[in-house]
């Protein structure tokens, strides 16, 4: 009695897996929450101190606002570049190199962008 029982749990142990991960929409739209909070992170990205965007509070202007970024930015390893290493662009920059001074992780990069793309 006692077997079937822990197979149906680990059935359904792996029913639910599977099921998160195949469904790429619901991946993606956690990403893109989880990118904002890494964005406005003041330990993390920051990004808030420099960028205005749509619902930001208290932002700062020195960078440019976050504006149809899709439009604007259409590939996608570019504006992780320009996350990861901003010095590439511009030596002078005041952005910081989030990926190259290890602030940010890729995977933590790749959740901003796709919260970026939604902006
Ligand atoms: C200390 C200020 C500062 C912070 C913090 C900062 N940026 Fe920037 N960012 C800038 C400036 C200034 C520019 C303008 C381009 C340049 O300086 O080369 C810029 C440019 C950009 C651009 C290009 C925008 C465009 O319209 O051309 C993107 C994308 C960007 N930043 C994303 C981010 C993200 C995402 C974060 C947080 C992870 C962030 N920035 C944090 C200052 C900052």
């Amino acid at each position: 009695m006692r077997k079937p029982a822990q197979l149906l749990l680990a059935a359904s142990a792996i029913a639910m897996m599977l099921g998160t991960t195949m469904l790429p929409a619901t991946a993606v739209a956690a990403s893109a929450e989880e990118g904002k909070k890494i964005a406005e992170d003041r330990k993390k990205g920051n990004c808030v101190s420099c960028h205005f965007y749509q619902g930001a509070e208290m932002a700062g202007t020195p960078g440019p606002a976050f504006v149809a970024m899709k439009d604007r930015f259409p590939d996608r390893a570019k504006l992780a570049a320009q996350i990861s290493d901003p010095t590439k662009a511009n030596p002078n920059t005041l952005m910081p190199p989030f990926g190259k001074h290890g602030i940010l992780k890729p995977d933590e990069i790749d959740a901003i962008v796709e919260w970026l793309y939604t902006l």
